[in-house]
């Protein structure tokens, strides 16, 4: 009888130290943890959150038939033709593989793909109010699911250089994106507090942009402010970054539209 007893203790506490060092793994937050009251509660609330204006215009871009082809994005993914999206999910495993292009896209490059191959229609300039508007609505179908960054081979390449590129000292400033993001996350730039840059928030309404804006402008924002030589958006330096954020940030909650100071 003793000896059971004493084998429930032993299993209560190893259940219980496993419980603890599963909260102590996960020390990851989301952006939104590093903002003021005031910020998460506008990001909380659909009804407050600027970010839904972009969801708004989304959703009627969505069901417009445009291009040679006459048709709606809505026309080909409609969720069994009950004018539901089908793109429950998407958004959280992006940036994925293109096999034309043999490139890793982002969720703004690959709606893109389609207004060009399948709508036939001249593509949308990337960070436009058009192309925004669909990467929120899309993004807003995934809200409250893990990111989920594919497990793709043929990805491992720009990871792994994204990954570098995240370690490696940039610009005149000469800091690494993980000297701020890693080291210092928590404490502040100037008035700033430092957040451990995970991508999920994305695409965020931000007060002082006064509009929308993708990961990709954030990233840019982070490399001119180190004085550090600039990509092109779409370049796919770029998109090897926001590869490797997509990793680091794999299972967290996605939030978008995030609202941002
Ligand atoms: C000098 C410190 C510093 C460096 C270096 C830096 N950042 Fe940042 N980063 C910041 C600060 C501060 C913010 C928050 C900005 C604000 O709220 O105004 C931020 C924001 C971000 C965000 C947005 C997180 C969110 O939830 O909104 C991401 C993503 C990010 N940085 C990624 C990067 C990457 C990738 C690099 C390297 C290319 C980098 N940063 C380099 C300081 C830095
Ligand atoms: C004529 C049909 C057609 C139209 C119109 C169309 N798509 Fe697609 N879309 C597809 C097909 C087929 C695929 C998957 C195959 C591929 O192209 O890789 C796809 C894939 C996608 C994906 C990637 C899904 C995933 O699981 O990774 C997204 C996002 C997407 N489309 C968004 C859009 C948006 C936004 C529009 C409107 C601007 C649109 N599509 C218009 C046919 C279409």
């Amino acid at each position: 009888m003793r000896r059971l007893a004493y084998h429930l203790l032993t299993a209560l506490l190893l259940a219980l130290a496993g419980l603890a060092s599963a909260q102590n793994r996960d020390a990851r937050l989301p952006g939104s943890a590093f903002m003021g009251a005031d910020t998460q509660a506008m990001q909380r609330d659909d009804s407050q959150n600027p970010g839904m204006l972009w969801v708004k215009g989304g959703a009627s871009l969505w069901t417009q038939a445009a291009g040679a082809s006459g048709k709606s994005c809505a026309a080909c993914h409609d969720l069994h033709g009950q004018g539901e999206p089908a793109m429950k999910g998407v958004a959280a495993r992006y940036p994925a593989f293109d096999s034309a292009s043999k490139l890793p896209v982002n969720l703004q490059q690959r709606i893109n793909l389609c207004r060009e191959k399948q709508q036939k229609a001249p593509p949308w300039k990337l960070e436009s109010e058009d192309l925004l508007s669909l990467e929120a609505f899309i993004a807003l179908q995934s809200r409250g699911m893990p990111a989920a960054p594919p497990k793709d081979a043929r990805l491992e390449p720009f990871a792994e250089r994204g990954q570098a590129r995240y370690f490696q000292r940039l610009g005149q400033l000469n800091l690494s994106c993980a000297q701020c993001h890693d080291a210092r996350a928590g404490l502040h730039l100037g008035s700033a507090p430092i957040p451990q840059a995970h991508p999920g928030g994305y695409p965020v309404y931000r007060l002082e942009w006064q509009g929308m804006g993708s990961l990709q402008r954030r990233l840019r924002n982070c490399l001119s402010g180190v004085r550090a030589a600039n990509w092109p958006l779409g370049a796919t330096e770029l998109v090897e970054l926001e590869l490797y954020l997509s990793r680091r940030g794999a299972g967290m909650a996605l939030e978008a539209p995030g609202v941002r100071p």
